[in-house]
């Protein structure tokens, strides 16, 4: 896909668009959204956005099935921050003084967010993530941005946009949005022209301290003190400063509630981009589903996000099998670590879809077991405990694991072997 993009833009976006009728309105529960190709987005090498239409009429009948997707709602309750500039000042002052405003949350607001019970929706949250390495040839002339495509919008995005791909669905009625953020390009999937931005991100976010793994490592940030200890405030710092990827989410979520002010809008996202839509789930209080992500809350705590009262309407869906979400892709001789990664945080923020593939399916931990076509053609692909499910006995099986809390241990588990000071503060 990336050499079908010309040279002129680096960040892509897709938009796609409802075409279903109006929802019953009592029932949203009931409601299936269906999506398909309208609108392409993508940032110029100067910094601007680009958004052009595509004419749904440009698509063929079989090019339209392809890419119309359904998802089922059911209502959840969260909470949202006040403002963004109270959300934003709230994290400044909380590098002082640790705790967060109790007053920057608005009581519970039940809002329609995905049904992560639903295998079907699950699946297609699955997709939506993916869309672009499913695009067969035919199709390829969506991505190619030729002057068909003129600009019709332009706004200001930070010059370092490169790493951060995804693409934006909107509901034909315009009250729902999916964002859907791209993963890390990693060499054993492909690579890719943001390897390198998504590699500085992912060992700021997920190491214990600036990626020292080992002695020959070079490290992210210089806030490694020696035998062990690592300086919490320098680590921080660095985050706040070189983790460029939480600000431009955070600027994009902030353009799309623009555009659509009267929208709900859903983050999901793979890997690094699932860490990412918890992130800017955490920031905004919209629902989010994250697939074989990996943990994020240390990078939450980092960021100084204050946290609201319940994090419930972030979902994780991952394998066990799968080691960069289960923080066990650790140590000088991994495959994370051969390949320049320190994975090596453990505990997310939310709710847990956890499929015990090492347990129930005799899977072995390997980062082969991390890419999204994982996802979508081995874990969701049938019902999860089906044959139990087949026997039809009330409580007996389930098509989607039951969502779980992350374990109550998890933090004191978690970059054990590191002691960690506050010497920049
Ligand atoms: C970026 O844009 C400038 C001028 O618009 C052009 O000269 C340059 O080749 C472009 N760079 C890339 C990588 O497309
Ligand atoms: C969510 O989906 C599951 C599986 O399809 C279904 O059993 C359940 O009733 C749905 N929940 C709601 C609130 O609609
Ligand atoms: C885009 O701009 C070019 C050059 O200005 C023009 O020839 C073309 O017709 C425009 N295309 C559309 C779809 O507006
Ligand atoms: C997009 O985000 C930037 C940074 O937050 C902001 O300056 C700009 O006004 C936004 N544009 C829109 C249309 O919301």
């Amino acid at each position: 896909m990336i050499s079908l993009i010309p040279n002129a833009i680096h960040f892509l976006l897709t938009t796609f668009i409802l075409n279903s009728p109006q929802p019953p309105e009592p029932s949203p529960s009931q409601l299936g959204l269906q999506f398909q190709l309208r609108h392409v987005h993508g940032v110029s090498n100067d910094s601007r956005i680009l958004f052009s239409d595509i004419p749904p009429q440009s698509l063929t009948p079989s090019q339209l099935d392809q890419y119309t997707y359904t998802v089922k709602t059911r209502t959840i309750h969260t909470h949202r921050p006040s403002s963004f500039s109270a959300f934003t000042q709230a994290r400044s002052r909380s590098r002082s003084v640790s705790s967060s405003p109790s007053e920057l949350w608005s009581p519970p607001i039940p809002v329609p967010g995905p049904n992560t019970s639903d295998r079907e929706t699950l699946l297609t949250l699955a997709k939506m993530t993916n869309n672009a390495y499913y695009s067969d040839p035919s199709s390829s002339n969506w991505y190619d941005l030729g002057p068909d495509w003129n600009v019709s919008y332009t706004y200001g995005w930070e010059p370092d946009s490169d790493g951060f791909r995804g693409h934006v669905f909107v509901s034909q009625d315009t009250k729902t949005v999916v964002l859907s953020i791209k993963g890390t390009s990693v060499p054993w999937i492909g690579g890719g022209p943001t390897m390198k931005k998504d590699k500085l991100n992912d060992n700021l976010l997920f190491s214990c301290c600036c990626a020292r793994v080992g002695p020959t490592w070079s490290t992210v940030c210089g806030c490694y003190g020696g035998g062990g200890k690592c300086d919490e405030g320098c680590v921080e710092k660095a985050l706040a400063e070189d983790s460029l990827f939480y600000p431009i989410g955070t600027n994009l979520y902030n353009n799309l509630s623009y555009m659509y002010p009267e929208s709900n809008i859903w983050v999901i996202g793979h890997s690094l981009g699932g860490s990412l839509a918890s992130l800017i789930g955490q920031t905004f209080g919209t629902p989010v589903v994250a697939f074989e992500a990996p943990a994020e809350k240390m990078a939450s705590r980092r960021l100084h996000l204050p946290s609201a009262p319940s994090s419930d309407h972030i979902t994780h869906v991952f394998n066990t099998a799968d080691p960069i979400p289960m923080g066990t892709c650790t140590g000088v001789t991994s495959t994370c670590a051969n390949a320049g990664y320190a994975m090596e945080s453990r505990c997310h923020v939310g709710k847990l879809i956890r499929y015990d593939t090492v347990g129930k399916k005799g899977w072995s931990s390997n980062v082969r077991n991390h890419p999204i076509d994982v996802v979508i053609n081995n874990l969701l692909n049938e019902d999860w405990e089906k044959e139990d499910l087949d026997k039809g006995v009330e409580g007996l099986g389930r098509g989607v694991p039951e969502p779980v809390d992350e374990e109550e241990d998890c933090d004191a588990q978690e970059c054990m072997t590191w002691t960690y000071e506050n010497e920049t503060v």
